[in-house]
């Protein structure tokens, strides 16, 4: 086996393969890297000119590709030709919670895995290194490699011969900080049988990530830690947020709980921020996996446990929709409410998972007019989520509409006589809202709903606003 990697074809042009490669890229001049699609929109957009049009925000990201771009990096849709030139593929495509069938709702679908892994059977030339980019459940690398040998033996031509390593090699990067994370990862797992092949692998992260952060394990260990590091850091979450809402019910305040468990060495400080509920397209999506995982290994009350932590997000998303109606005099039927935020964390304009969904589904149900205003998520998208057209007349006549929502393209104007705001993803700009002068606009009694805890209580103390803010005992 040759190690030295001339080029790398990456199956999956989306969140986790469009950045994981530019940096790859970016940080091995003298490799080329193709990174193939099949979804023909998605790829025209990474080549577009306009670096404001490439399909995925992220902070730092247009820079990187336009420095690699048409030198050692390029997007297209030529699978069959990319794959046959490449000396290593990643898989890097979706894997969503099984929608139908044995496991449905919790199990991955690894339909698109399995289509890659015959792909790569069909069009590689010689020996190949199949990296799982994506996350997967435990044991799929072997099935990765049946399909390999097996089909391979159908598309073996007379003159070359085929042969295959499987390595995993799971993504931690998490959005908005993607190329922080890739460029500085706290750790790079690889996994696999085979000393040599883990070896070609870390080589190419060597080049910018010191050596003791490379971490090496059998395959099984690099798949499960993947799923269990999203399991840990979800749990996280679940549990501050419903120390939150015993924070409101008993007058404490959850950013002084946070503070105080954090300061403690053995907990740490991070992911300790209470909010309206994790989004994403992973947290929810693995840890059903893995809830189908221990259910399929006869383990069902480790099932439980895992999966009271998405049971907890479901209950915390509705419960804070609830407080709003609450507050709003038990109704919100043709009210005028503001929706600040809909990505499912700051800097993404990905909306998957997110709890402004949950929670604007809600209120829509309720029958609230929705002024819904997000700095990169178009309206397009909004539609999809919350399945329901856009009433764009609304910004002029409200008159006998109710449960209908809208998209503001400029946060100032969702105030105008408004009943509430609701501040759903901590983007920076809602942080310097002049809270004195939009108050002014809104009908009142007006209320500010911060699931972001971004809006400085002493802000809107010197307004006629009510203030509600998560996990906060002083203010319910
Ligand atoms: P994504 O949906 O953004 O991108 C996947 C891409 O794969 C799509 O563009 C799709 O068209 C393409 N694709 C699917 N099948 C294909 C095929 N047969 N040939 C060519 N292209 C194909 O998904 P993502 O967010 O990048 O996630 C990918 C994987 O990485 C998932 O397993 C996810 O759990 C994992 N992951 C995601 C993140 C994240 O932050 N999004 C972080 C770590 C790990
Ligand atoms: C997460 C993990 O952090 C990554 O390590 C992992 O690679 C990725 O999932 C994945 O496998 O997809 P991501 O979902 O992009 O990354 O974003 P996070 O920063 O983890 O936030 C997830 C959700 O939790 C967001 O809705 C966020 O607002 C929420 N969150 C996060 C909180 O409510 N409080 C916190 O303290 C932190």
């Amino acid at each position: 086996m040759q190690n030295k990697i001339k080029n790398i074809c990456c199956i999956g042009a989306g969140y986790v393969g469009g950045p994981t490669m530019s940096v790859i890229a970016y940080k091995s001049p003298d490799i080329e890297i193709n990174v193939v699609d099949n979804n023909q929109e998605r790829i025209n957009l990474w080549n577009s000119s306009n670096l404001q049009d490439l399909p995925i925000y992220e902070p730092g990201l247009d820079k990187i590709v336009q420095k690699c771009r048409g030198k050692n990096l390029f997007f297209s849709t030529n699978v069959k030709e990319k794959i046959a030139i490449a000396d290593i593929v990643f898989i890097s495509v979706n894997t969503p919670t099984k929608k139908k069938g044995l496991g449905a709702g919790q199990a991955s679908d690894l339909k698109w895995v399995e289509i890659c892994a015959r792909e790569v059977a069909k069009y590689s030339k010689g020996h190949t290194i199949v990296v799982e980019k994506s996350t997967l459940p435990v044991k799929t690398a072997e099935v990765i490699k049946k399909i390999l040998d097996s089909s391979s033996e159908n598309y073996r031509d007379n003159n070359s011969s085929k042969s295959f390593d499987v390595l995993s090699n799971p993504e931690f990067l998490a959005e908005g900080t993607a190329i922080n994370d890739l460029i500085k990862p706290d750790r790079i797992l690889i996994g696999g049988d085979r000393k040599e092949a883990i070896e070609v692998l870390s080589e190419i992260y060597k080049r910018w990530v010191p050596e003791n952060k490379i971490l090496h394990t059998n395959i099984w260990s690099s798949e499960l830690a993947k799923l269990t590091a999203n399991a840990f850091l979800a749990q996280r979450i679940s549990s501050i947020n419903s120390i939150g809402a015993l924070c409101e019910a008993t007058g404490a305040d959850v950013r002084e709980v946070a503070r105080a468990i954090g300061s403690d060495s053995r907990i740490g400080n991070k992911f300790l921020d209470s909010g309206p509920g994790f989004g994403g397209s992973c947290f929810k999506k693995d840890i059903l996996n893995l809830v189908y995982l221990c259910k399929y290994f006869g383990l069902p009350e480790i099932a439980e446990f895992w999966e009271s932590v998405v049971t907890m997000n479901n209950w915390h998303q509705h419960r804070i929709s609830k407080l709003v109606v609450k507050k709003l005099f038990g109704t919100i039927t043709g009210k005028k409410i503001g929706i600040l935020g809909f990505s499912f964390k700051a800097n993404t304009n990905d909306t998957r998972e997110s709890a402004a969904i949950t929670i604007c589904k809600d209120l829509i149900e309720e029958g609230a007019l929705l002024y819904i205003h997000d700095p990169k998520v178009s309206p397009e998208q909004i539609t999809n989520d919350l399945c329901k057209k856009e009433n764009k007349s609304m910004t002029n006549n409200t008159k006998n509409l109710e449960g209908e929502w809208c998209f503001i393209k400029d946060s100032k104007n969702v105030f105008e006589g408004a009943d509430a705001v609701v501040l759903l993803t901590e983007w920076d700009e809602y942080s310097m809202i002049n809270w004195d002068n939009v108050s002014k606009s809104m009908r009142k009694p007006a209320w500010v709903f911060d699931a972001r805890s971004i809006v400085m209580p002493d802000k809107i103390s010197m307004t006629d606003l009510n203030f509600w803010r998560i996990g906060d005992g002083f203010q319910s």
